[in-house]
């Protein structure tokens, strides 16, 4: 080509009026991380392998209590697949992968010796993550608790499980710190307490009634002690890693919650204040603590003398605890002033949504309210109410719950709509200063779904779940996101995303 027929060329492509809404991930800030995740149980498979023993997911799921009786015995058996995996996130373009660590395969008692094959096969999968360059982001402790602690001294509701989550913690550092630089100590223990000790629709099934029925439990008081010891685990996991690992090490911590974010039904002002307190109960309960020292005050006022204190100690120790936090988000949940109908007395929380959107069912008939806006109000939320703090998006996610038997479908193409419409109002809230650092879609691969079994798929890939190969293959939203990680644009913009 001439070389002036060549600058003229340059001229026009530069002049030609750029669509100002086509964004591409150089819109970013830089070093934001793009990754998919998945979680230990879920993925894992090779439950009885290699040393691995119960947790109280498979305890519960082999007494057939998710939605489709199924378990994770085998689920997409990364265990044995984990190589093809990384290949395909490298594929991909990730930057990053989000995983756990099953502590009863590293630790199979739950305290005490590692166990050599836990430890091999985490080493060879971070191994073979950083050979592929990518980072590993690793969850300690996601749901699966070593079922030997819940049978000795009730697991969470014991102050013992700081003690020997933080020894697991350490050995986590100890082992696999030298690579991993992004740590996450406990995943949604927002949900964890209410799903399994107020609601007791999740292992270990403890309530009371009237909010479900159980055998055992008090659902009054177990959510809260379960929360505190999960806050302080975390607390003293961080103040060990910053003590002994972070400035050899050189990695970040942090904790990840559950971001449901409860928007008024009505104009009321009732509903507005029923919102404020759901956002409270459900992100101030772990935030508030995690920036200020003490629960919100409306969780004091409510709950009153059924909140644990924290020491003085403790309440200095909390603040700052994370580098980063981590949000899951998924839904909008509408919120409508309840107050009459609940004795709040004994329910503290969730009352105010019910009346509205009962979140579980709206899981289970698979109507997830599509509001990415919503995503835009929590970052706003931890911005003013949190002081901004860095925040990774840990999960978001299609679900596609389409009738049994599955089948191997590529195309879904509303979930890469999804994926743009959620990138599209990240990318406008950190314009609008917000301090998001990361996005990871849920899920890299399709999952056990824990409750739901393997009726919701979210993965940008799918995998066989009936075939003895576990085959995967990549849905059209996996070559979507590809495109999008090696520089493709967004769809234009047009869909604005405000509130309705
Ligand atoms: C408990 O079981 C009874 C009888 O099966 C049922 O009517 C009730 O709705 C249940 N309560 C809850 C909170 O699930
Ligand atoms: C709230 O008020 C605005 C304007 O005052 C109105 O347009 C809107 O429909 C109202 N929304 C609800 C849910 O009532
Ligand atoms: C931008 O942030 C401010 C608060 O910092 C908030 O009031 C405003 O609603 C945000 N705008 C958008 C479009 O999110």
């Amino acid at each position: 080509m001439a070389p002036r027929l060549f600058v003229l060329l340059l001229f026009c492509l530069a002049t030609l009026p750029r669509d100002a809404a086509a964004l591409t991930r150089r819109d970013f800030p830089d070093g934001f991380i793009f990754g998919a995740g998945t979680s230990a149980f879920q993925v894992e498979g090779a439950a009885a392998e290699g040393g691995r023993k119960p947790s109280i997911w498979d305890t519960f799921t082999h007494q057939g209590y998710s939605f489709d009786k199924s378990t994770a015995d085998i689920s997409a058996d990364q265990y044995h697949h984990y190589k093809d995996d990384v290949k395909l996130m490298h594929e991909m373009g990730l930057d990053a992968y989000r995983f756990s660590i099953a502590w009863p395969r590293l630790i199979p008692d739950g305290r005490g010796e590692i166990n050599p094959k836990g430890l091999e096969y985490y080493n060879n999968l971070i191994d073979e993550l950083i050979r592929h360059g990518i980072e590993p982001h690793v969850t300690i402790y996601h749901f699966d608790l070593p079922q030997s602690l819940q049978d000795e001294y009730n697991g969470l509701l014991s102050p013992r499980f700081i003690d020997d989550y933080t020894a697991y913690a350490e050995a986590c550092f100890k082992s696999f710190g030298d690579r991993v630089k992004h740590w996450v100590t406990v995943n949604e223990p927002n949900i964890e307490t209410i799903g399994g000790l107020d609601s007791g629709v999740l292992p270990p099934q403890r309530c009371s009634h009237p909010f479900g029925n159980c055998t055992w439990g008090d659902s009054t008081t177990e959510p809260y002690i379960a929360a505190h010891h999960l806050l302080l685990a975390h607390a003293s996991a961080v103040s060990l890693y910053r003590a002994k690992y972070q400035a050899t090490q050189r990695g970040q911590i942090g904790i990840t919650l559950l971001g449901w974010w409860h928007e008024p039904a009505t104009n009321s002002s009732e509903d507005a204040a029923a919102a404020m307190r759901m956002n409270d109960f459900h992100i101030g309960w772990f935030m508030h603590p995690l920036v200020y020292g003490d629960y919100p005050a409306v969780m004091r006022s409510r709950v009153g003398a059924r909140l644990p204190d924290f020491t003085a100690e403790q309440s200095k120790k909390l603040p700052g605890s994370f580098d980063f936090v981590g949000f899951n988000h998924y839904l909008v949940v509408r919120a409508r002033a309840h107050d009459s109908a609940f004795n709040m007395k004994q329910r503290d929380y969730y009352a105010d949504a019910y009346a509205i959107a009962n979140p579980f069912d709206d899981i289970q008939e698979g109507r997830l309210e599509y509001a990415p806006w919503a995503l835009g109000r929590l970052l706003d939320h931890l911005k003013l109410k949190y002081g901004n703090p860095p925040v990774m998006i840990h999960e978001n996610g299609y679900a596609d719950a389409s009738e049994l038997p599955r089948k191997v479908e590529y195309d879904d193409d509303d979930r890469s709509e999804f994926l743009q419409d959620y990138l599209e109002v990240l990318y406008l809230s950190i314009r609008n200063g917000s301090n998001a650092r990361g996005y990871f879609v849920w899920s890299f691969l399709d999952v056990f779904e824990f409750l739901f079994g393997y009726r919701m798929r979210f993965g940008l890939c799918g995998v066989d779940m009936d075939g003895e190969g576990r085959t995967r293959y990549v849905r059209n939203s996996g070559r979507w996101y590809s495109g999008f990680l090696k520089g493709g644009e967004l769809r234009p913009a047009g869909k604005a995303y405000v509130a309705a």
